[in-house]
């Protein structure tokens, strides 16, 4: 794979940076208080790395879920991201809404990114122009019901979009970089290890509400990576920039 290290800083050296860093913090810290207990410089150094990546700046990341939403899943999901203060981005199917309106209401009334992944799952490029504004707009409307918001990023089933739907739809298509397959894999564990592997700044991952090793593997990559100083945004802060 190609090196997408931005700061041309080699990883082990920035680590090392960081821990000079932090040890110069604590050791400042020391010499004006008596005592610094081992659990407050733990906590200065853990503090200090989760903060900032080696150029100063938090390194986004953003987690998509799409097919949601799920009866089930999608708040085991929402309590999880709740608890860590995380925001993410859910891209709905319009057949899923029906019965899950509260679950929808829910995603956007915690701060989450509500977008939309057409009503049946459908490749929009094998449908008239017709048929494909009507998958959109039904779905849209559904959202905007239940929200009062409108619906501007769509996740096209399968990354086939037509972009002369734009003009019509006026949405913005969002793909992703990260595939972590998870309908297939279903093992919390694998997901985990091959998405905090793989994962770098400014990665959108992509991911499905509709398991329980999903959800289960999302806390723990956020955990994992909030850890080594990402912040988890939604997919618009990483789209718009
Ligand atoms: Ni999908």
């Amino acid at each position: 794979m190609e090196n997408r290290n931005r700061t041309g800083i080699p990883g082990w050296k920035r680590g090392l940076l960081t821990a000079v860093v932090g040890i110069g913090m604590v050791l400042a810290a020391g010499a004006y208080r008596e005592q610094v207990t081992e659990q407050e410089q733990a906590e200065t150094l853990a503090g200090y790395d989760a903060a900032e990546s080696a150029s100063g700046e938090k390194k986004k990341i953003a987690l998509t879920f799409d097919d949601g939403p799920h009866p089930v899943y999608t708040e085991q999901l929402l309590d999880g991201l709740s608890e860590r203060n995380v925001k993410a981005t859910f891209f709905l199917l319009g057949c899923n809404i029906e019965g899950n309106e509260e679950i929808v209401r829910r995603i956007a009334e915690e701060g989450h990114l509500l977008g939309n992944h057409t009503f049946y799952h459908v490749d929009i490029t094998k449908l008239s122009r017709e048929e494909a504004c009507a998958e959109i707009l039904d779905t849209s409307s559904k959202i905007t019901e239940i929200t009062d918001q409108p619906v501007e990023y769509v996740r096209p089933p399968f990354g086939n979009w037509n972009q002369d739907l734009e003009c019509e739809v006026m949405m913005i298509p969002v793909f992703w970089t990260v595939d972590t397959l998870d309908w297939s894999t279903r093992n919390a564990d694998r997901l985990v290890e091959e998405v905090v592997s793989e994962v770098e700044e400014n990665d959108i991952i992509l991911m499905h509400d509709s398991y329980d090793s999903t959800v289960r593997a999302a806390l723990r990559i956020i955990d994992l990576l909030q850890a080594q100083g990402y912040e988890f945004v939604t997919v618009d802060e990483l789209i718009l920039e």
